[in-house]
């Protein structure tokens, strides 16, 4: 499991992230929402190394990640997928995905590994020649989502990754994200401001604003709560 305690992280003056305390099981999607500015991508940043943390932790497995360096986590079996699902644009699709592979060193041959993707993936699959340019942002998305995988996490660390997709796509990509928790055992952290869609796949949510958690509780709980929704998750 993921667990994050009493972390704070600025950037200069302004505190980007407070006293955030919670834990996201072994093999269960934990959702963190929160509007716009709220401090969701601080968090994953602070969690894999990438922002330093001023105070508090966060452990996976007991091990500490917020002093490790980001280059570590695909050996740590955490894998960071930032929002923007940004792709090297001049290399195919196979390439991109080839390089998700290069922090490795364990597990599964490469070419193993993206017959595996190349299954969860089909549209990937199709346009795996196609130079990473000429998808859409859906593609993209599975494509982001397939290089990280292609290191062979245990824990995925998605950063809004339904952002700007049409609900349509964004279904399939939750759909997907759900058979990967529920098949491997994965251990995800689903930052979102979809809070409607992120709660349908996920078991527990933590709500932050202006850097603090606000609520943590089961899913279900969230989704069916009124006052919390229209207040901090927009549905
Ligand atoms: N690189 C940065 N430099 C200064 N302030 C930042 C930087 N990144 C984010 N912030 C500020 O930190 C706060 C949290 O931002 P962020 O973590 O991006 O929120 P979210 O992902 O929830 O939209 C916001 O007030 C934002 O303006
Ligand atoms: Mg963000």
């Amino acid at each position: 499991m993921i667990e994050v305690r009493e972390l704070s992280a600025s950037y200069g003056a302004v505190h980007a992230l407070r006293d955030v305390s919670f834990t996201a099981p072994t093999g269960e999607v934990t959702a963190v929402l929160g509007a716009n500015g709220a401090g969701k991508t601080t968090l994953l940043r602070t969690i894999t190394g990438l922002v330093r943390a001023r105070a508090g932790s966060a452990t996976y497995d007991g091990r500490e990640l917020t002093r490790t360096a980001p280059e570590l986590m695909p050996r740590l079996g955490i894998a960071h997928v930032p929002e923007g699902r940004g792709v090297i644009t001049e290399l195919t699709v196979e390439e991109n995905l080839r390089l998700g592979g290069l922090g490795r060193g364990r597990g599964k041959a490469g070419a193993e590994q993206l017959d595996r993707i190349y299954a969860l993936f089909p549209a990937v699959a199709d346009r795996r020649s196609a130079l990473a340019h000429t998808l859409s942002g859906g593609e993209r998305q599975m494509l982001v989502l397939g290089r990280a995988l292609m290191a062979e996490p245990t824990a995925l660390l998605l950063d809004e990754p339904s952002l700007g997709l049409a609900p349509r796509i964004v279904a399939q990509l939750f759909e997907l994200v759900q058979t990967l928790v529920a098949e491997e055992g994965l251990t995800v952290l689903l930052v979102e401001q979809n809070a409607r869609s992120a709660l349908s796949i996920a078991h527990r949510g933590v709500v932050l604003s202006l850097g603090r958690v606000v609520v943590d509780d089961r899913a279900d709980v969230l989704a069916g709560d009124d006052q919390l929704r229209h207040a901090y998750l927009g549905f």
